[in-house]
């Protein structure tokens, strides 16, 4: 008895020093720790209603798994929202490429009318007058919350995001029993510049050169998204899309910009024979201009090796 009354004292003690102090255990103690209670702070839409994890959902690697995200006024948005991991070493944002550092992406969702809805400068007000976040903000940036360290939190939990413990990394780093003997033979797939060239686009430790490729799915009528070329206004970039990085991508369904393909057998069979989807794509990529003729097993291995990209996180597969 006497134990619990010294530790009930011990407790309030403590939660009123803590009070005294302004340091609640609780409170996030780095820039990356405040950036994720932002990233799932629904503040930053104007009805309170989303916040950047209501689309980017932690279990499915930071992505949707619908195609196309539905925005706080009920619609939905334009383009399939992609995984927000790896995203660390990419030169741009977005599938066209409109944003060139993570610092600068963050106020293009809240800005988004299909998206959050708001202005940057009002989101950012709603967060500097929130008891809670001047006293974060204060403790960790020894400033009051403002656009800059707004945009630099969120980007600094965004760098965090960073997967690296797939069956993939384990088998590259020499454990041969890490992939199945098929995805063994799909990543040699992969690898073929010949017969797959999958690899001469999704090159990198993230499976991405991070350039612009249209890899057929823009014909200008019903498949009418132009990619970069919005952005550019060059017709050499018409329908070109950024190519998305490959790891977790097992867990990021549905596919491409457009969120056409609904799991990645789907997306493996429009590689296979691209014109069977689309009759008349322009603007096509010269690496695509042929039916790449793989088997059904070749397939099957192919996409073995995609699911061996899956973080351990993330497995076994969700869905
Ligand atoms: C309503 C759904 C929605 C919300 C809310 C949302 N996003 Fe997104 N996000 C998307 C879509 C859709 C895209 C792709 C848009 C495009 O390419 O034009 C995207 C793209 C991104 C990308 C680019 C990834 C890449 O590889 O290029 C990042 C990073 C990102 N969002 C972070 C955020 C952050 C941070 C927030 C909160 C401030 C947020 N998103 C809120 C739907 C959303
Ligand atoms: C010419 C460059 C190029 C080649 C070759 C290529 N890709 Fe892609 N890949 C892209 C681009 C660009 C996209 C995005 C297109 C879009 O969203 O409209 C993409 C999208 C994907 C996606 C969907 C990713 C997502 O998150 O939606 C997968 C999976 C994929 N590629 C796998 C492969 C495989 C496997 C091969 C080989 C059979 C391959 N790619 C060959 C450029 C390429």
């Amino acid at each position: 008895m006497k134990k619990r009354v010294l530790l009930l004292f011990l407790i309030l003690f403590q939660v009123i020093s803590a009070f005294r102090t302004g340091d609640i255990s609780g409170d996030p103690k780095t820039k990356s720790a405040l950036g994720e209670l932002l990233f799932k702070e629904k503040k930053l839409s104007k009805q309170n209603k989303l916040s950047c994890a209501s689309c980017h959902i932690p279990e499915f690697a930071f992505a949707d798994t619908i195609a196309f995200s539905i925005g706080e006024n009920g619609q939905p948005g334009r383009r399939n929202t992609p995984s927000a991991m790896n995203v660390s070493a990419r030169p741009f944002f977005f599938y066209d490429g409109r944003a060139t550092s993570l610092e600068e992406q963050v106020s293009f969702p809240v800005e988004d009318h299909l998206e959050m809805n708001l202005s940057f400068a009002k989101a950012c007000e709603k967060i500097r007058t929130d008891k809670k976040y001047i006293r974060y903000f204060r403790e960790i940036y020894n400033e009051l919350p403002d656009e800059r360290n707004i945009r630099d939190a969120i980007a600094s939990f965004e760098r965090t995001l960073e997967t690296d413990q797939s069956p993939f990394d384990r088998w590259i780093k020499g454990d041969s029993s890490a992939m199945t003997a098929s995805a063994v033979r799909g990543r040699n797939l992969f690898m073929d510049d010949k017969k797959t060239k999958c690899f001469l686009c999704h090159f990198s430790p993230d499976f991405t050169g991070d350039q612009f490729r249209n890899i057929g799915l823009y014909d200008g009528k019903a498949l009418n998204d132009a990619g970069r070329f919005e952005i550019t206004c060059d017709s050499n970039d018409l329908g070109r899309f950024k190519t998305p990085g490959l790891r977790n991508v097992a867990v990021t369904a549905p596919y491409m910009h457009n969120g056409m393909f609904a799991t990645l057998k789907e997306v493996l069979e429009y590689y296979n024979d691209p014109f069977k989807v689309v009759m008349n794509p322009v603007n096509t990529d010269t690496l695509m201009q042929q039916p790449l003729g793989l088997t059904e097993k070749e397939l099957a291995d192919l996409e073995s090796f995609l699911h061996a990209l899956t973080d351990k996180r993330f497995l076994p597969v969700k869905r």
